[in-house]
């Protein structure tokens, strides 16, 4: 049982709706899902990213992420699996009410009209009644960020999207759509690994209670590979993709969302509860 503040379901009369009701899940690999409190809501700390995978490839890799623990999955209009995506969310078993789903609306479609139909043709792939956070997946100066965060705006007031976030923004680039947006922007989903961090924007999602997601975690697998990460996890009986994973969890306010095709990777993902890198260990890390 995580502690009282890690408790997702303790903060149901905050939380709008689906979220509010997200189980803590004992997490394969022997070790609970533990979870980031960002703006009174609990966000499952590793999340299954989607990029690359596809049809059935995609639907089979959901389902054994599902039915590891995963509870919070990131797909995007651009990956062109959000239909796998939503068949494996159905057929899991899995509460709806328990997923933390993301997804993204593409750069090119960032007039206030294109984010409205981009919304509901994810809605329709997924086949949910709400996306949990929706997010602009790159910046692109030909739109003005006024009118998409208007019309994400509207979506959050329609409840089609729970939450708004941006994806690849700078601190700028946030600071500016935040302005032009009623509703608190919930993350900046980056690149975020060992070796390739970004100071200044942890820094102000740490200050802003703002969820820093971690994509390609793992450096699109070259971390796992990575002879100075397995040389540290070797002390803790861990991998090196452990390591370079609990290297972004252990900083507040970010979750990191690694994707793997294969159920072991996935559970190995998951194994990285049960420790914790020492000081001198994250000291090695900000060097490499
Ligand atoms: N917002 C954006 O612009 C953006 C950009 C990139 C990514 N993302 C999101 O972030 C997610 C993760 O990033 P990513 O897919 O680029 O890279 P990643 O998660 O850092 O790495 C994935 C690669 O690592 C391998 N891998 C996974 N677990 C492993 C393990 N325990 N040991 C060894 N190899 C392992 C995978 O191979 P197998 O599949 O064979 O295990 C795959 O080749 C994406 O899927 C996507 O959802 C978002």
């Amino acid at each position: 049982m995580p502690p009282a503040e890690q408790r997702p379901w303790e903060f149901a009369a905050q939380v709008p709706r689906r979220l509010g009701t997200v189980q803590s899940g004992e997490a394969e690999g022997g070790r609970e899902m533990e979870y980031v409190r960002v703006q009174g809501v609990s966000i499952p700390m590793i999340g299954f990213g989607t990029w690359q995978l596809q049809g059935e490839t995609c639907y089979r890799a959901m389902l054994s992420a599902l039915e590891l623990g995963y509870r919070h999955i990131d797909t995007a209009e651009i990956y062109g699996n959000e239909q796998p995506v939503g068949r494996a969310i159905a057929d899991s078993g899995v509460d709806r009410s328990e997923i933390f789903l993301v997804t993204k609306v593409w750069s090119d479609h960032l007039a206030y009209g294109d984010v409205l139909n981009a919304a509901r043709g994810s809605l329709e792939r997924l086949g949910v009644e709400q996306i949990d956070l929706y997010l602009v997946h790159w910046p692109n100066s030909k739109f003005a960020i006024a009118d998409t965060m208007r019309a994400m705006n509207t979506l959050v007031e329609q409840d089609a999207i729970a939450r708004v976030g941006v994806s690849n923004f700078s601190v700028g680039q946030f600071e500016q759509a935040q302005e032009t947006s009623s509703v608190k922007l919930f993350t900046n989903q980056i690149p975020f690994e060992v070796g390739r961090s970004d100071p200044s924007m942890l820094a102000f999602c740490q200050q802003n209670d703002v969820l820093l997601t971690a994509y390609s975690p793992l450096g699109r697998g070259r971390l796992a590979r990575s002879r100075e990460l397995k040389a540290i996890g070797a002390q803790y009986g861990k991998t090196a993709a452990q390591v370079a994973l609990r290297w972004c969890i252990q900083q507040p306010k970010v979750v990191a969302i690694p994707k793997s095709t294969s159920s072991e990777r996935q559970r190995e993902n998951l194994g990285v509860f049960d420790f914790e890198l020492s000081a001198a260990d994250l000291a090695k890390l900000a060097g490499a």
